[in-house]
């Protein structure tokens, strides 16, 4: 099977994470890169990384006027990342200039376009959270809205909790990627996640990629605990 792995480079410097990509590059299926490593260590970082051979993950999750996350989404594009993130929230037309400056810049290059995934709800926000910007408090019904806009715009892909992957599943085409964080095995600790499915429950549920992170970067050996996990799936 394809490895659905996506380990979390959460590291502050760009040697660690470099270090920690050699190791386990053979026993994952991409990196993600968050807005601290890469405010860190930059984009020739990312292509340090890249340089591994494996898929990249760039997390920024842009959220600006269309025109400006356009520019934002082709750069990501020429340094040849293979997904990255926007706020769905951003609306439907800063969706669909993200979704076209992937296509045509990929196209430009002649590379496949990158999965532009959409982030609805962060799972830091509730109920009340919600309702003080502004926005509808149910939250389930704001990460369904935010779900189908994403679909509309011709996004391929969402981040979404373990715990909206079912549902998500049930309404949206087969076609969408569900990337997916808060992974856990039953044998590690959860740390600070509150809702966690183990990588086979997720993957299950309709999850076509976990993020993981502790789990795999703390541990005593980050190669070790990878294949572990990728084992612990077939
Ligand atoms: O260490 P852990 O496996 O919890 O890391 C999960 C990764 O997924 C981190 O990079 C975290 O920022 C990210 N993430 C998350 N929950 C979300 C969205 C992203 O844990 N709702």
């Amino acid at each position: 099977m394809r490895n659905p792995i996506i380990a979390a480079l959460d590291v502050p410097t760009a040697e660690r994470a470099l270090q920690l990509a050699q190791q386990v590059a053979p026993a994952v299926g991409a990196f993600k890169i968050g807005m601290e490593l890469f405010t860190a260590a930059g984009p020739d970082m990312v292509r340090q990384i890249r340089g591994t051979g494996v898929n990249v993950f760039l997390d920024l999750k842009f959220h600006d006027i269309p025109n400006t996350v356009a520019k934002a989404v082709a750069a990501a594009v020429r340094l040849d990342v293979q997904m990255l993130t926007v706020h769905a929230s951003g609306g439907l037309e800063m969706l669909q200039a993200a979704e076209k400056a992937a296509e045509e810049t990929a196209y430009e290059i002649g590379k496949s376009p990158p999965m532009v995934l959409g982030v609805t709800v962060l799972t830091s926000l509730d109920s009340n959270a919600l309702s003080g910007i502004g926005l509808d408090p149910n939250v389930g019904r704001q990460v369904r809205r935010l779900a189908n806009m994403a679909n509309t715009a011709g996004l391929r892909g969402l981040v979404c909790s373990p715990l909206e992957v079912a549902e998500l599943r049930q309404t949206l085409p087969r076609s969408m990627q569900l990337v997916t964080p808060g992974i856990r095995l039953s044998s590690s600790p959860a740390d600070d996640q509150k809702r966690t499915l183990d990588p086979r429950e997720a993957l299950a549920a309709g999850a076509n990629w976990l993020v993981i992170g502790r789990p795999i970067y703390g541990a005593d050996n980050p190669r070790a605990a990878a294949e572990a996990i990728f084992e612990s799936l077939q």
